[in-house]
């Protein structure tokens, strides 16, 4: 029988991976559509990491979770996705030391053509999907490309992250909480070009630049701390972010799904409608609300100087030339 409301298909691919341990206990503990909504976990991995993916799936029986209904485990992306409400695109090779994510591209991107159709063919009718697996703006836009007669609102990509670490950089910069800060925005790729913006964002309903008063910082150590996070994260763990970039997901879809704060806005990447000067049909990352029924739009009409534009376009020309290198990806 198709689910019920307060069930829910959740996909995640890569699921024997790094963030996949993170992440699974936190859809199980109702992260990301609460305490009262079950769970089916429909995870996918390659063929010969399916035994790992075992382990796993004997792990959350063992976790006896009450909101977890079924344990699915498959290398057919066909089975994954079958009826999901949610799809978690987690599964694709991370970057190593000296990388950047965009190295990636040729070895990350044909994984999304395969997905984005299965997911046309298989998932819920109202499904929604979010890319982490590097790197993520052009990955999301290979399968949107690919999931033909899905509505390309549906599909977004990850930049979370970037705004839960420009948020708790400003926060210790500020001797605040980071749940105090609100409104940062994070413009164009996830990427070091990504334009971390604190000229809207307040910290205790101060002004951020007030409270900082120190421009200098925000221009400079604020913005490369939070552009090259994750190379600083691979340099010290040996391996790139996980239980943050879980946490992120998690953050993100519940943004999507649960939670709707109107004192702030969520960095999704998502599909440019041509708004800030960002090339139209890029997914590119924006200040964004959510109506926690799946929607979001973009924030219109902030003001941005022209140290900001070109900030914000440095990130979104790149999107422009990653597109170019997997233009024989887009359906
Ligand atoms: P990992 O190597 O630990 O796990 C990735 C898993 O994906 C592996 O188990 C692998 O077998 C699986 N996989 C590979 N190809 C697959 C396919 N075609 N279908 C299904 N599964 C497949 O890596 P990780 O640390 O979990 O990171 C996963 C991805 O997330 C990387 O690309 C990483 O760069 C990215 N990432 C993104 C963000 C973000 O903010 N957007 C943050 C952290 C990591
Ligand atoms: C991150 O931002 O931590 C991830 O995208 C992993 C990486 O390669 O930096």
């Amino acid at each position: 029988m198709r689910a019920m409301s307060n069930l829910k298909r959740v996909a995640v691919t890569g699921a024997a991976g790094q963030i996949g341990y993170s992440l699974l206990p936190m859809i199980a503990t109702g992260g990301i559509f609460g305490p009262n909504t079950k769970v089916v976990l429909q995870l996918l991995e390659v063929t010969p990491v399916l035994p790992s993916l075992e382990g796993v799936k004997m792990e959350l029986h063992d976790s006896a979770y009450p909101l977890v209904q079924d344990v699915i485990c498959t290398d057919s992306a066909e089975v994954a996705f079958k009826d999901a409400d949610l799809c978690l695109l987690v599964g694709s090779k991370p970057r190593g030391k000296g990388m950047e994510r965009k190295d990636l591209i040729l070895d990350n991107g044909p994984i999304f053509i395969g997905q984005g159709r299965a997911i046309a063919q298989q998932a819920g009718p109202d499904v929604r999907v979010v890319v982490v697996g590097n790197p993520c703006n052009t990955n999301c836009l290979i399968a949107m490309k690919n999931a033909k007669g899905v509505p390309p609102e549906r599909f977004t990509a990850m930049t979370r992250l970037d705004q839960n670490r420009a948020k708790a950089q400003l926060a210790l910069k500020a001797r605040k909480h980071w749940s105090q800060v609100k409104n940062v925005i994070i413009w164009g790729n996830h990427s070091n070009t990504q334009y971390p913006d604190w000229h809207h964002a307040t910290i205790d309903g101060v002004p951020a630049q007030k409270a900082v008063n120190d421009d200098a910082w925000l221009q400079g150590a604020f913005l490369k701390t939070v552009q090259e996070r994750g190379a600083a994260v691979i340099a010290a763990r040996g391996k790139s972010s996980a239980l943050s970039a879980a946490q992120a997901a998690i953050d993100h879809a519940r943004s999507l799904f649960t939670v709707v704060d109107k004192t702030d806005t969520a960095a999704l990447c998502v599909v440019s409608d041509g708004s800030y000067g960002t090339p139209e049909g890029l997914i590119s990352s924006f200040p964004c609300t959510t109506d926690g029924k799946g929607n979001w739009q973009i924030v219109k009409g902030l003001a941005m100087d022209d140290w900001s534009k070109q900030k914000a376009k440095v990130s979104t020309d790149e999107l422009v030339q990653e597109r170019e290198i997997v233009k024989h990806l887009l359906a």
